[in-house]
């Protein structure tokens, strides 16, 4: 096995969170998330030891395979995807637990086989009766998958008490495309589960250093104090991808880089930026904290569309020195297209902590770096004692890297070395590659473990996903009456359009370059 490098800050870290006994079942088990994500997920919790020792999981879908042609592929996609390498021991073990159904997701007859195949796998892996269904499908799938199920008695109500037979439901985003989608969804899904049963993933909760914005915030004493209006002059957050759209022209032209992006990833790290501290790390305590924030989201109505949103869409360039295509030549793109692959707001949280403080958020596809971040820009100081180059002294900034290049740097002024009081910007910055080694869990270990343990808190609940799509419904609303108005082009490699940098140049703020 391979044991990681020998690093004394590992000491004592935990390795033993293990799930509850269950059968795992994925629905569109021959999507690239189950081959590329989901198993090779499994197989390092395997590693980690962190599976129960009851425990299957199960591939459900339309083709034809056999157990070894299904277990083959997958074995592949660990090899290709998984952060560890095969070790062959652990591997013949846990191979032993995946198998596969065939069947189509509308015929009851699938369901019927399912059904005796997880009641062979309690009497023969331990599974408990408990049931883990992943629905690695799209949205309008899920209505008569969970019909089914219930019509074939796998749904049973939630767990009364820790350690009973339970069934829990994961759902994929896309989670609708408005509101009112979202809404029809949820229904849907109420209609089968309680919510207490219900997992919504959002990947970017699983990753380390979102989980780390709670530790750092709520686990030290000194940075509370000035989280704060009082202190704080802005906060801006970036999603920045270097990759295009990777082929998934149909579904981009549905989507837009503010469904994709912004309504759920970039929407979840401003709440955990912004949220107050939660009475407990319960899910539901966590996530009130949230709903708050994005209840008190100033509403984009379209006049403030106008003046607080800036979209763009790449055109033509170079990705670090690589020539690459416009997003209207892209495959099954219209030619005329006016999805927006950048966006670009200011928003506002109006309450007592943030009220005043403008948050800058901006997510792009085929921007000059990848890089995920939140910066704090503190105001600066009220008055300038020193000379310094640009008349002022850099307020500080404390940068939190999401990813790559995962670590925290905090902006502060020092002076030179030398007869003459010279003042240069330095950082604190802390690696999380060389204080941890770099090889850390991947989000979906993270999340498939809760869920299997029947942990909720890095889930979105329904009221969340439904005020992130009611916050950017009004973005929609207003671009739609604005139809004929296309998003500004970006050179492919920039940092997006220039009307970007015009929305955040107020009082000498300017966007980060990463
Ligand atoms: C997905 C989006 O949710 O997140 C993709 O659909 C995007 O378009 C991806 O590329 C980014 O995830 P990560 O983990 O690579 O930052």
């Amino acid at each position: 096995m391979h044991a990681g490098p020998q690093n004394p800050l590992r000491q004592g870290l935990m390795e033993d969170r293990a799930g509850d006994a269950c059968a795992v079942v994925i629905f569109g088990a021959s999507g690239d998330l189950t081959r590329r994500k989901l198993i090779p997920a499994f197989y390092n919790l395997a590693v980690s030891r962190s599976l129960p020792s009851g425990f299957a999981v199960v591939g459900v879908a339309r083709r034809d395979k056999s157990q070894e042609q299904f277990r083959a592929e997958m074995k592949e996609g660990v090899s290709n995807f998984s952060r560890r390498p095969i070790d062959p021991g652990v591997w013949a073990d846990f191979e032993r637990s995946i198998s596969y159904v065939t069947g189509t997701f509308e015929s009851e007859e699938t369901y019927t086989k399912l059904r005796a195949h997880l009641e062979e796998l309690d009497a023969e892996r331990g599974t408990r009766k408990s049931r883990l269904f992943y629905l690695a499908v799209t949205p309008d799938q899920f209505g008569v998958i969970m019909r089914n199920l219930k019509v074939a008695g796998l749904v049973s109500p939630a767990a009364a008490a820790p350690g009973d037979p339970f069934t829990r439901v994961i759902i994929e985003k896309p989670f609708g495309h408005d509101l009112a989608s979202a809404r029809t969804l949820n229904d849907t899904v109420a209609e089968t589960f309680d919510e207490s049963q219900v997992f919504r993933i959002d990947h970017y909760l699983g990753k380390e250093t979102v989980q780390n914005l709670l530790v750092f915030r709520f686990a030290n004493s000194m940075f509370e104090p000035l989280w704060h209006r009082e202190y704080i002059d802005h906060v801006q957050i970036t999603v920045a991808e270097e990759i295009g759209i990777e082929g998934r022209g149909n579904f981009y032209e549905q989507t837009g880089v503010t469904r994709d992006i912004v309504q759920n990833h970039l929407m979840q790290l401003l709440c955990l930026t912004a949220m107050e501290p939660p009475i407990s790390l319960r899910a539901d305590a966590v996530r009130d904290e949230k709903v708050k924030v994005l209840r008190s989201l100033r509403p984009m109505e379209p006049s403030l569309v106008q003046t607080n949103v800036v979209r763009g869409q790449y055109a033509h360039g170079y990705v670090k020195g690589e020539e690459v295509i416009g997003y209207r030549d892209e495959p099954n793109v219209d030619k005329s297209s006016r999805v927006e692959t950048f966006v670009a707001m200011r928003m506002f949280i109006d309450n007592w902590r943030w009220g005043g403080v403008p948050f800058y958020v901006r997510a792009g596809k085929r921007l000059a770096r990848r890089v995920t971040e939140i910066a704090i820009h503190w105001k600066k100081v009220p008055h300038g004692l020193f000379q310094a180059p640009d008349g002022g002294i850099a307020p500080n900034v404390l940068a939190m890297r999401i990813q790559p290049d995962e670590g925290i740097a905090l902006r502060f002024t020092t002076k030179e070395p030398g007869q003459h009081t010279i003042l240069r910007n330095m950082a604190m910055d802390f690696r999380y590659g060389a204080a941890f080694g770099s090889n850390t869990p991947e989000a979906y270990e993270r999340l498939l473990l809760d869920a299997m343990r029947g942990d909720a808190t890095l889930f979105t609940r329904r009221d969340e996903v439904e005020e992130q799509w009611e916050f950017v419904g009004h973005v929609f609303d207003a671009w739609r009456t604005d139809a004929n108005a296309p998003p500004p082009l970006y050179p492919a490699g920039s940092w997006g359009p220039e009307q970007a940098d015009d929305l955040i140049a107020h009082g000498g703020r300017r966007w980060r370059k990463p």
